[in-house]
Protein backbone atom coordinates (compact mmCIF):
# COMPACT_ATOMS: atom_id res chain seq x y z
CA UNK A 1 0.00 0.00 0.00
CA UNK A 2 1.22 3.71 -1.03
CA UNK A 3 2.60 5.77 2.00
CA UNK A 4 0.30 8.40 2.79
CA UNK A 5 2.06 12.03 2.10
CA UNK A 6 0.50 14.96 2.71
CA UNK A 7 1.02 17.81 -0.11
CA UNK A 8 -0.21 20.69 2.60
CA UNK A 9 2.14 19.17 5.35
CA UNK A 10 5.29 19.09 2.65
CA UNK A 11 4.81 23.44 2.69
CA UNK A 12 4.29 23.64 5.81
CA UNK A 13 6.76 21.26 7.81
CA UNK A 14 10.53 21.04 7.35
CA UNK A 15 10.94 18.36 9.14
CA UNK A 16 7.75 16.67 7.71
CA UNK A 17 9.39 17.42 4.41
CA UNK A 18 13.15 16.36 4.73
CA UNK A 19 11.42 12.90 6.22
CA UNK A 20 10.05 12.88 3.07
CA UNK A 21 13.31 13.40 0.72
CA UNK A 22 14.98 11.10 3.06
CA UNK A 23 12.88 8.35 2.64
CA UNK A 24 12.17 8.65 -1.19
CA UNK A 25 16.09 8.73 -1.35
CA UNK A 26 16.94 6.83 1.23
CA UNK A 27 19.05 9.23 2.73
CA UNK A 28 19.74 7.40 6.34
CA UNK A 29 22.09 7.46 8.99
CA UNK A 30 24.77 6.00 6.98
CA UNK A 31 24.68 8.37 4.31
CA UNK A 32 25.16 10.93 7.02
CA UNK A 33 28.30 9.00 8.61
CA UNK A 34 29.70 8.74 5.26
CA UNK A 35 29.75 12.90 4.95
CA UNK A 36 31.21 12.46 8.29
CA UNK A 37 34.49 9.94 6.72
CA UNK A 38 34.58 12.40 4.07
CA UNK A 39 35.23 15.75 6.71
CA UNK A 40 38.70 14.86 7.29
CA UNK A 41 39.22 14.37 3.25
CA UNK A 42 37.67 17.59 2.24
CA UNK A 43 39.16 19.76 5.59
CA UNK A 44 42.29 20.66 4.23
CA UNK A 45 41.44 21.48 0.90
CA UNK A 46 38.54 23.62 1.76
CA UNK A 47 40.69 27.09 1.24
CA UNK A 48 41.39 26.02 -2.15
CA UNK A 49 37.59 24.92 -3.02
CA UNK A 50 36.28 28.11 -1.53
CA UNK A 51 38.85 30.34 -3.58
CA UNK A 52 38.12 28.22 -6.75
CA UNK A 53 33.97 28.68 -6.12
CA UNK A 54 34.49 32.32 -5.99
CA UNK A 55 36.51 32.43 -9.07
CA UNK A 56 33.74 30.80 -10.79
CA UNK A 57 31.58 33.18 -9.33
CA UNK A 58 33.74 35.98 -10.53
CA UNK A 59 34.72 34.89 -14.17
CA UNK A 60 31.01 36.10 -15.38
CA UNK A 61 29.38 39.49 -14.81
CA UNK A 62 26.43 38.05 -14.17
CA UNK A 63 27.20 36.02 -10.82
CA UNK A 64 29.65 38.70 -9.62
CA UNK A 65 27.20 41.76 -9.63
CA UNK A 66 26.29 39.89 -6.67
CA UNK A 67 29.11 40.94 -4.96
CA UNK A 68 29.27 44.19 -5.91
CA UNK A 69 25.80 45.21 -4.80
CA UNK A 70 26.19 43.76 -1.04
CA UNK A 71 28.86 45.53 0.40
CA UNK A 72 27.21 46.61 3.59
CA UNK A 73 29.50 46.27 7.03
CA UNK A 74 32.56 46.84 4.93
CA UNK A 75 31.92 50.26 3.68
CA UNK A 76 33.61 52.19 6.50
CA UNK A 77 36.92 51.22 5.68
CA UNK A 78 36.40 50.20 2.30
CA UNK A 79 34.53 52.67 0.19
CA UNK A 80 33.12 51.17 -3.07
CA UNK A 81 34.70 53.51 -5.26
CA UNK A 82 37.81 54.04 -4.21
CA UNK A 83 38.41 50.44 -3.55
CA UNK A 84 36.65 48.37 -6.23
CA UNK A 85 36.35 44.63 -5.29
CA UNK A 86 38.42 41.80 -5.53
CA UNK A 87 38.63 38.69 -4.77
CA UNK A 88 41.39 39.80 -2.37
CA UNK A 89 40.08 41.72 -0.64
CA UNK A 90 38.72 42.10 2.91
CA UNK A 91 34.73 41.19 2.13
CA UNK A 92 35.88 38.42 -0.34
CA UNK A 93 37.75 37.01 3.09
CA UNK A 94 34.74 36.98 4.71
CA UNK A 95 32.70 35.67 2.16
CA UNK A 96 35.11 32.80 1.68
CA UNK A 97 35.16 32.49 5.31
CA UNK A 98 31.43 31.92 5.40
CA UNK A 99 31.46 28.97 2.57
CA UNK A 100 33.81 26.96 4.34
CA UNK A 101 31.81 27.55 7.64
CA UNK A 102 29.30 26.13 5.14
CA UNK A 103 31.24 23.18 3.93
CA UNK A 104 32.28 22.15 7.51
CA UNK A 105 29.00 21.96 8.89
CA UNK A 106 27.44 20.05 6.51
CA UNK A 107 30.00 17.88 6.89
CA UNK A 108 30.75 17.18 10.22
CA UNK A 109 26.77 17.49 11.40
CA UNK A 110 26.00 13.83 13.44
CA UNK A 111 22.60 14.31 14.22
CA UNK A 112 20.16 16.26 11.44
CA UNK A 113 18.10 17.88 14.07
CA UNK A 114 15.73 20.31 13.61
CA UNK A 115 18.29 23.50 13.78
CA UNK A 116 20.51 22.01 11.22
CA UNK A 117 17.17 21.82 8.90
CA UNK A 118 16.38 25.31 9.51
CA UNK A 119 20.44 26.20 8.73
CA UNK A 120 19.97 24.67 5.15
CA UNK A 121 16.67 26.17 4.78
CA UNK A 122 17.73 29.34 5.64
CA UNK A 123 20.92 29.21 3.54
CA UNK A 124 18.37 28.28 0.77
CA UNK A 125 16.03 31.46 1.74
CA UNK A 126 18.57 34.14 2.22
CA UNK A 127 19.60 33.84 -1.53
CA UNK A 128 16.21 34.88 -2.26
CA UNK A 129 14.14 38.27 -2.07
CA UNK A 130 12.56 36.34 0.70
CA UNK A 131 14.61 37.07 3.86
CA UNK A 132 13.47 40.48 4.60
CA UNK A 133 16.81 42.81 4.91
CA UNK A 134 19.14 40.41 4.98
CA UNK A 135 17.99 38.95 1.40
CA UNK A 136 20.65 38.37 -1.48
CA UNK A 137 18.43 38.08 -4.71
CA UNK A 138 20.21 35.70 -6.28
CA UNK A 139 18.71 34.02 -9.45
CA UNK A 140 17.95 30.41 -9.10
CA UNK A 141 20.16 29.80 -12.05
CA UNK A 142 23.24 30.79 -10.55
CA UNK A 143 22.30 28.63 -7.68
CA UNK A 144 21.52 25.77 -9.70
CA UNK A 145 24.69 25.83 -11.68
CA UNK A 146 26.72 26.66 -8.53
CA UNK A 147 25.50 23.96 -6.14
CA UNK A 148 26.40 21.29 -9.27
CA UNK A 149 29.67 22.95 -9.60
CA UNK A 150 30.20 22.69 -5.76
CA UNK A 151 29.19 19.24 -6.00
CA UNK A 152 31.92 18.45 -8.75
CA UNK A 153 34.26 19.47 -6.91
CA UNK A 154 34.13 17.27 -4.10
CA UNK A 155 33.40 14.41 -6.33
CA UNK A 156 36.97 15.41 -7.81
CA UNK A 157 37.82 15.46 -4.03
CA UNK A 158 36.94 11.88 -3.51
CA UNK A 159 38.18 10.60 -6.61
CA UNK A 160 41.49 11.60 -5.93
CA UNK A 161 41.42 10.56 -2.19
CA UNK A 162 44.03 7.87 -2.35
CA UNK A 163 44.08 6.22 1.33
CA UNK A 164 40.08 5.43 1.26
CA UNK A 165 38.66 2.18 -0.38
CA UNK A 166 36.13 1.81 -3.57
CA UNK A 167 33.18 0.78 -0.98
CA UNK A 168 33.78 3.86 1.65
CA UNK A 169 34.13 6.32 -2.00
CA UNK A 170 30.89 4.71 -3.07
CA UNK A 171 29.31 5.29 -0.45
CA UNK A 172 30.54 8.71 0.20
CA UNK A 173 29.84 9.51 -3.72
CA UNK A 174 25.93 8.34 -3.35
CA UNK A 175 25.95 10.49 0.07
CA UNK A 176 27.16 13.87 -1.38
CA UNK A 177 25.09 12.96 -4.37
CA UNK A 178 21.89 12.96 -1.88
CA UNK A 179 22.89 15.74 0.25
CA UNK A 180 23.27 18.14 -2.73
CA UNK A 181 19.35 17.13 -4.04
CA UNK A 182 18.22 17.70 -0.78
CA UNK A 183 19.87 21.05 -0.40
CA UNK A 184 18.31 22.03 -3.69
CA UNK A 185 15.01 21.24 -2.75
CA UNK A 186 15.73 23.62 0.19
CA UNK A 187 16.89 26.09 -2.08
CA UNK A 188 13.97 25.42 -4.58
CA UNK A 189 11.38 25.46 -2.50
CA UNK A 190 11.71 29.10 -1.13
CA UNK A 191 12.42 30.31 -4.69
CA UNK A 192 8.82 28.86 -5.84
CA UNK A 193 7.51 30.32 -2.85
CA UNK A 194 9.00 33.76 -4.09
CA UNK A 195 7.57 33.15 -7.26
CA UNK A 196 4.02 32.46 -6.08
CA UNK A 197 4.37 35.89 -4.34
CA UNK A 198 6.01 37.96 -6.97
CA UNK A 199 2.54 36.49 -9.44
CA UNK A 200 0.11 37.36 -6.81
CA UNK A 201 1.99 40.78 -6.52
CA UNK A 202 1.75 41.20 -10.28
CA UNK A 203 -1.72 40.00 -10.76
CA UNK A 204 -3.34 42.58 -8.21
CA UNK A 205 -0.84 45.61 -9.12
CA UNK A 206 -2.04 45.39 -13.34
CA UNK A 207 -4.68 43.95 -15.43
CA UNK A 208 -3.29 45.33 -17.99
CA UNK A 209 -0.33 43.03 -17.98
CA UNK A 210 1.63 42.75 -20.71
CA UNK A 211 2.83 39.28 -22.23
CA UNK A 212 6.12 38.33 -21.16
CA UNK A 213 8.84 38.79 -23.44
CA UNK A 214 10.16 35.07 -23.37
CA UNK A 215 8.87 32.20 -22.52
CA UNK A 216 9.99 28.29 -23.80
CA UNK A 217 7.63 26.32 -21.69
C1 LIG B 1 25.85 26.18 -3.98
C2 LIG B 1 24.97 27.15 -3.76
C3 LIG B 1 25.23 28.15 -2.67
C4 LIG B 1 25.51 27.94 -1.37
C5 LIG B 1 25.59 26.59 -0.65
C6 LIG B 1 25.68 29.23 -0.74
C7 LIG B 1 25.96 29.42 0.59
C8 LIG B 1 26.02 30.64 1.19
C9 LIG B 1 26.20 30.84 2.61
C10 LIG B 1 26.39 29.72 3.64
C11 LIG B 1 26.18 32.16 2.83
C12 LIG B 1 26.35 32.86 4.15
C13 LIG B 1 25.08 32.89 4.91
C14 LIG B 1 25.23 33.51 6.27
O1 LIG B 1 25.17 34.75 6.36
O2 LIG B 1 25.42 32.77 7.21
C15 LIG B 1 25.98 32.81 1.56
C16 LIG B 1 25.93 34.17 1.37
C17 LIG B 1 25.93 34.76 0.13
N1 LIG B 1 25.85 34.14 -1.08
FE1 LIG B 1 25.63 32.19 -1.38
N2 LIG B 1 25.53 30.20 -1.70
C18 LIG B 1 25.27 29.59 -2.89
C19 LIG B 1 25.06 30.20 -4.10
C20 LIG B 1 25.28 31.53 -4.33
C21 LIG B 1 25.31 32.15 -5.64
C22 LIG B 1 25.12 31.39 -6.96
C23 LIG B 1 25.55 33.48 -5.45
C24 LIG B 1 25.70 34.59 -6.44
C25 LIG B 1 25.83 34.44 -7.73
C26 LIG B 1 25.66 33.69 -4.02
C27 LIG B 1 25.89 34.90 -3.41
C28 LIG B 1 25.94 35.10 -2.06
C29 LIG B 1 26.08 36.40 -1.45
C30 LIG B 1 26.21 37.75 -2.19
C31 LIG B 1 26.06 36.19 -0.07
C32 LIG B 1 26.08 37.24 1.00
C33 LIG B 1 27.43 37.55 1.45
C34 LIG B 1 27.32 38.66 2.45
O3 LIG B 1 26.69 38.46 3.50
O4 LIG B 1 27.84 39.70 2.17
N3 LIG B 1 25.50 32.48 -3.39
N4 LIG B 1 25.89 31.86 0.58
Amino acid sequence: MAEHIDGNRLQLDLRYRFDYLAKFLNFTSDDIAMLNTFAPIVFPLIPVLSDTVYRKLFSFDITKQYFLIRNEGFEGFMPRKQCPITLDSAQMAFRKDMLSVYLKRILTQGDWNDAFLQYLSQVGKMHTNQAGSGAINVDYIHVNTLLAYLEHLLIDVLCNADTTDDKTKRGILMAINKFFWIQNDFFTMHYLIEAKANSTAESVQSETKKPSKCCWL
